[in-house]
């Protein structure tokens, strides 16, 4: 049977509210072969793809997910033709200016990630606005991390806690995980416990590498543009299905 995902507007019956991951982190990739498929232009994938992440960051909401992290723009993306790194970072204005609105609508915090301060100056502005409007929102938290790359972030909090402890602000032995945690750009943000993976590679690509440290992995053929409720709801049955042990018997 072929379920319809814009009829999955509630949790489905076999989904348990009480043990839905807190934060889902996704890998969006398959953008490109969706669209060689249909013998359309790259970029029409990562249209596509906008459209499917709206659709799973409405779902997260509608089922009570309190933060989703998109992986957008890694540090490596900026080897793509210029053409489509252009489109990107176009496409990435756009919609923030497209989406605010509904995003304040449906109380959406948003936050960006990564190394924001070599993305095109416009682009920086739309992304300080849309992160100060949304700020007090509590629905959800919405993180996108663009030009983003999981060493630099663990690089960027080194040196922010090696800052500190040469201005006497803080002990070497102060330094625990709770504190390097907070030195991280998700500080705030509920521990990543679920992260999917579209279109089969079994990699990580650098996201999210302190934090996935006990997150469970999901990963699926299907391309990031044809990622539906659906799909996510079978994401979330697994998940559900798992035996977390975190390192304990
Ligand atoms: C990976 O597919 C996808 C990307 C590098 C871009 C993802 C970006 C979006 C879906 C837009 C998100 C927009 C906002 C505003 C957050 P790929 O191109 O690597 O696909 P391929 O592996 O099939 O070539």
């Amino acid at each position: 049977m072929t379920v319809n995902p814009t009829l999955l507007r509630e949790l489905p019956a076999d989904l348990k509210r009480e043990r839905l991951p807190r934060h889902v982190a996704v890998i969006m990739d398959g953008n490109g072969r969706w669209a060689k498929q249909r013998g359309l232009p790259r970029i029409m994938g990562h249209r596509r793809g906008v459209d499917a992440l709206k659709d799973i960051l409405r779902c997260c909401k509608d089922w009570g997910i309190q933060a989703l992290t998109a992986y957008a723009f890694s540090t490596e993306n900026w080897g793509r033709p210029a053409e489509e790194v252009d489109f990107l970072m176009t496409l990435f204005e756009r919609v923030l200016r497209q989406e605010l609105r509904e995003m304040m609508e449906e109380d959406v915090q948003i936050r960006f990630v990564g190394n924001l301060h070599a993305l095109p100056r416009s682009l920086q502005k739309e992304i300080e606005y849309s992160m100060e409007q949304t700020r007090q929102n509590r629905s959800i938290q919405f993180t996108i991390a663009t030009n983003y790359g999981g060493r630099q972030e663990i690089i960027q909090a080194c040196r922010s806690i090696a800052t500190q402890v040469q201005q006497g602000l803080l002990q070497p032995d102060e330094i625990d995980e709770a504190l390097f945690e907070h030195h991280l750009y998700t500080a705030g943000i509920s521990e990543l416990d679920l992260m999917i993976r579209t279109s089969g590679e079994m990699r990580i690509s650098n996201f999210l590498l302190w934090q996935v440290a006990y997150a469970e992995l999901y990963v699926t053929d299907t391309l990031w543009p044809d990622f539906n409720r659906a799909e996510f709801h079978q994401a979330l049955s697994s998940y559900q299905q798992r035996e977390r042990r975190f390192g304990k018997v």
